[in-house]
């Protein structure tokens, strides 16, 4: 037996125990992998690149060139290559992914998913609004934009044939704004008919909720709501300015939350108040909205989370009232960062992972503690080290379906 095996073995055996934190060795400790609720596998390039830009005006400028590129299939394979190494090398175990409009390069995405051994929800890119798109980057039609969904969905049925981790075809309308009512329709129809889940992004700016609102009368989730495009297996990206009549729709339809907190920083302007949709029931995971977040990790979101929950008190969010401040909207802690990064995400996708525990599936992550102890610690102590301190090159083997990807 190799040291890999016996790493395996004690992998199991403490995959049957309910803890978050299992001690492996003196220093070496045994975490669920995390699940990365939104990536935008085409950006990776850019990732840390103009972040000081207005949303639409990055869009128009940064993003649409680089995503017109997976035009190129040899480009879109040595990107997303490195990018799922990049986020197994980070403890990420499973992501929903934006692809682009481009089905060969999608196909791409999925296959480095299965290669690098990472569970893999990929979406075909939804963009035909020729208002909001550019013509060098746009689908031709609101017939082809859900005709190419379909038949990336077939696409992953064949791969998915002689892949070890099965990759989920995602239906993928950008947001509003890139989408014509026809195509909208079509890709709610879609999403009924195989059963699939739906990504998005929603009231993530004012300015996508003001285009939803001079062209169809209605806030964006309404808008998506009227198309089928809620559902329970629906993951909306941001979701920093729904009002509470879109959170009771969220709650009754079983829609999760993808909250991007560094991305919110700089294109949101704005906090998720974390702990009142917990309270609401309304489900939550973490992303890194890769490159609208600049980190490919987790636990750079974990900590920013925590970080940008905190200053919910000092009036970020300027329409809270003071009572509101001090009660739902408290700050989360590390551990609440955590959970949205693991059982938060493993709820929205309907996945039994996240959990070191019987019965669920083997996505872990082992852990060196990132700094020197100086005394005995408890595990709590340990497990704010991790999340405060752990780096890649902490992260010393990952697990998926209990097979070794790191
Ligand atoms: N809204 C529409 N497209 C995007 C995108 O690529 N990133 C972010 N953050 N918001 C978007
Ligand atoms: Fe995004």
């Amino acid at each position: 037996m190799d040291e890999s095996d016996a790493d395996f073995s004690t992998v199991k055996q403490h995959a049957a125990d309910n803890d978050t934190l299992v001690q492996l060795k003196t220093d070496e400790y045994l975490l669920p992998g995390f699940i990365d609720l939104h990536v935008h596998a085409p950006q990776w390039p850019n990732a840390g690149v103009a972040l000081d830009q207005p949303l639409n005006e990055w869009l128009d400028t940064y993003t649409f060139p680089l995503e017109a590129k997976y035009q190129d299939t040899a480009f879109a394979k040595r990107v997303y290559d490195d990018l799922v190494a990049e986020l197994i090398g980070n403890g990420t175990t499973t992501a929903l992914y934006f692809g682009t409009t481009h089905n060969p390069a999608n196909s791409e995405l999925a296959m480095a998913c299965i290669t690098h051994h990472q569970r893999g929800f990929i979406g075909k890119v939804a963009m035909d609004n020729p208002d909001q798109t550019p013509e060098y980057y746009r689908d031709a039609s609101a017939q082809s934009a859900v005709a190419d969904t379909e038949s990336f969905i077939q696409q992953l049925t064949e791969l998915n044939q002689t892949a070890d981790i099965k990759q989920t075809p995602v239906i993928t309308p950008r947001f509003v704004p890139s989408c014509t009512p026809e195509s909208l329709k079509g890709l709610g129809e879609l999403a009924k008919k195989y059963d699939l889940p739906v990504q998005s992004h929603c009231s993530e700016s004012d300015w996508e909720n003001g285009y939803a609102l001079e062209h169809y009368h209605m806030r964006d989730a309404e808008v998506l709501d009227q198309y089928g495009l809620l559902t329970d297996k629906s993951v909306m990206a941001h979701g920093t300015l729904l009002n509470q009549s879109d959170l009771d729709t969220f709650k009754d339809r079983g829609v999760a939350i993808a909250h991007c907190p560094i991305s919110n920083v700089y294109f949101g302007n704005a906090v998720l108040p974390v702990s009142k949709l917990l309270h609401q029931d309304v489900k939550v995971g973490l992303g890194t909205d890769l490159s609208g977040g600049y980190s490919p990790s987790l636990y750079q979101n974990i900590r920013q989370a925590v970080i940008s929950s905190r200053m919910l008190h000092d009036g970020v969010n300027a329409e809270l009232s003071p009572e509101e401040r001090g009660t739902d909207n408290q700050p989360i802690s590390a551990k609440n960062g955590f959970y949205l990064a693991t059982v938060g995400g493993a709820k929205s996708l309907h996945l039994k992972t996240g959990q070191i525990k019987a019965g669920y599936l083997a996505d872990l992550q082992v852990v060196k503690s990132p700094l020197r102890a100086f005394e005995d610690e408890n595990m709590e102590t340990v497990f704010e080290k991790i999340m405060y301190h752990a780096s890649k090159s902490d992260i010393k083997r990952v697990y998926v379906q209990g097979t070794q990807a790191k």
